[in-house]
């Protein structure tokens, strides 16, 4: 009997492992069918044969009677112990935002000169190209969430340059919600599921804008036509920081850089992603067109002002809850960044990839603003806790050269070092540092207010958003976000937006009003079994009676 039950097992395995490329079901198959729900079909077309012997992670080749625990003295079983033990620590924390994402990989040409402005080896000399890494990411929701929600969607990128890795992080709104990194946590929680109810809460969310009004300009954003991409491919990026920069005579600029998406940018309505209803919509839709053949590509330009432009604003152009007033900077191309190829593995790569805005290099010593300051912490810590100290010297982080007199820690630890002296200075030719003769020799100091300023979210009100109609699914939108909050929340809501333009806060407030008056939504239809003659106690606990 157990052998017969053996033998059938076998049998299923072989032939299922031999269904050959030239069958025309599976080519028929293969050319309807989207890439991502054929990718192991495609495995199977480059290895017609199992592609090896089975092993424990230790090398043990695994034996066919090892494969079952049935009728086995299990704990004997060093496959059966392995696997088991290796999927209970497979998971590694996920990241405190933008948990959920898509790695891919490409590159970076330049296509207009720039040296005028920046010294930067990646950015100069026309037609060089730069590999890079992108990470296209989620911001609130968690690993495994829905990517069809209204929120900041980012993009991180990683240039592995010849002076070492430089990274932008973007969101596709431009502007941020604050300028005190203090607000992260909090914002953050608020933003976040609530911790009692599991769920996500908007009165957490409208408590925090009320109480920080700086970001209510983000929030407008948010709520406009422009918080939700219609994918990733269809919007633009923007890393936000004023960052300064410097030419090779140590010439100082400051630019705002953008990331523009060359596929158009497009935006979904909160109905039609109802519509769509598929929380992986954003990793399909760059997945399947880079497996297309369909490489998406963004232009990187920057919008620039001199020192002495710098000096007749009006207006605090570190601000990053701000634009950039019109007229009063230029904007240069620089180049495209093009992704061409999906990871081939998404955990090496995406999940183990570690971004920070901190990574940058000579002629881009970059933004002196506190939250910049506050980011050059938090993601190193963040990296640390969720990826390992040595997270720097996992495949996917690893700069094209380093020399460093750190030592040991969770690995990966590579090569160590191996033999070479471990602290610095040291008599004995350990790596020194080197002269940058057009190092910018002061920094600008900014000084930052902390009054919070109406004007932005206004002037995005009145003048960016141009139609009626744009402003009145802002309304709307905003109406059905704090219908579920407490009515003193809803009035603080309303005397905020009332404060900050008159004809906006009377129509969320008339909005509102008109909402509260419609009758609640019909209960969702569910599937009820009709009543069975059974004495069978499993069918009574699934037919109503
Ligand atoms: C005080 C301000 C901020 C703090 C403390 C902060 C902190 C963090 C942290 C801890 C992570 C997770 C990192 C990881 O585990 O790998 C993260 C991710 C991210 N942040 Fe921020 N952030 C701030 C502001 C911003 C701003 C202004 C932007 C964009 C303009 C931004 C864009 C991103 C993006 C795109 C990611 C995802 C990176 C990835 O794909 O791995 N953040 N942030
Ligand atoms: C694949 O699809 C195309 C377009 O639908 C069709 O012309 C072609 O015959 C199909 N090939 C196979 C092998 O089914
Ligand atoms: C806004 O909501 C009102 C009330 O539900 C509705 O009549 C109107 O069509 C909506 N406007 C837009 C642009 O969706």
């Amino acid at each position: 009997m157990k052998g017969r039950f053996v033998l059938v097992f076998c049998f299923y395995l072989i032939t299922v492992n031999h269904v050959t490329c030239s069958d025309p079901e599976v080519l028929e198959y293969l050319n309807r069918t989207q890439p991502a729900l054929r990718q192991l079909a495609e495995f199977k077309l480059r290895h017609p044969k199992p592609i090896g012997i089975l092993t424990t992670s230790a090398g043990k080749l695994v034996e066919l009677r090892e494969i079952t625990t049935l009728n086995s003295d299990s704990f004997s079983n060093q496959y059966f112990i392995d696997s088991l033990s290796h999927s209970d620590a497979e998971r590694i924390p996920e990241r405190v935002v933008h948990a959920k994402g898509i790695g891919a990989h490409g590159y970076f040409e330049v296509t207009h000169d720039v040296s005028k402005y920046t010294k930067a080896d990646v950015f100069n000399g026309i037609g060089k190209k730069t590999p890079v890494f992108g990470r296209f990411s989620v911001a609130a929701q968690n690993l495994g969430g829905n990517d069809l929600v209204r929120e900041q969607k980012g993009l991180a990128v990683k240039f592995y340059t010849r002076e070492g890795n430089l990274d932008f992080l973007c969101i596709h709104i431009p502007v941020f919600f604050y300028k005190d990194p203090l607000e992260f946590a909090p914002f953050i929680h608020s933003a976040k599921r609530n911790p009692r109810s599991t769920v996500f809460d908007p009165t957490m969310r409208w408590d925090f804008v009320t109480k920080r009004p700086d970001n209510l300009h983000g929030q407008l954003w948010i709520n406009s036509d422009f918080g939700l991409p219609n994918g990733y491919r269809k919007m633009n990026q923007f890393p936000i920081h004023t960052y300064e920069i410097n030419n090779k005579h140590g010439e100082k600029f400051y630019v705002r850089f953008n990331f523009i998406s060359n596929q158009g940018i497009e935006f979904l309505s909160d109905e039609t992603a109802r519509e769509i209803g598929d929380i992986d919509y954003f990793n399909r839709d760059l997945y399947n067109a880079i497996e297309n053949g369909d490489y998406p590509s963004w232009n990187l330009e920057m919008d620039l002002m001199t020192m002495d432009g710098l000096k007749k604003l009006d207006y605090d152009p570190f601000d990053l809850t701000r634009l950039w007033k019109k007229g009063t900077y230029k904007t240069i191309q620089i180049g495209r960044v093009i992704f061409n190829q999906n990871s081939d593995n998404q955990f090496r790569d995406q999940e183990q990839s570690a971004f920070n805005p901190g990574n940058l290099v000579p002629g881009i010593p970059g933004p002196m603003d506190n939250v910049f300051r506050g980011r050059r912490f938090s993601y190193r810590d963040a990296h640390t806790h969720r990826l390992g100290v040595n997270h720097n010297k996992i495949e996917i982080n690893k700069p094209l050269y380093y020399k460093v007199y750190d030592r040991d820690g969770v690995p990966p630890v590579r090569e160590n070092m191996k033999d070479a002296p471990n602290y610095y200075p040291n008599s004995f030719n350990g790596p020194v540092p080197y002269v940058d003769p057009s190092r910018p020799k002061e920094r600008l100091v900014i000084y930052e207010s902390n009054a919070v300023d109406l004007e932005p979210a206004a002037e995005f009100y009145n003048e960016f958003l141009q139609t009626e109609g744009q402003r009145e699914r802002l309304v709307n939108t905003t109406v059905r976000s704090i219908l579920p909050i407490p009515p003193e929340l809803q009035r603080r809501v309303i005397r905020l937006y009332t404060l900050t333009d008159e004809d906006l806060g009377t129509r969320v407030a008339e909005g509102l009003k008109r909402a509260l008056r419609m009758p609640p939504p019909p209960p969702p239809r569910v599937i009820r079994l009709n009543p069975r003659n059974s004495n069978d106690h499993h069918r009574q606990h699934y037919y109503s009676t």
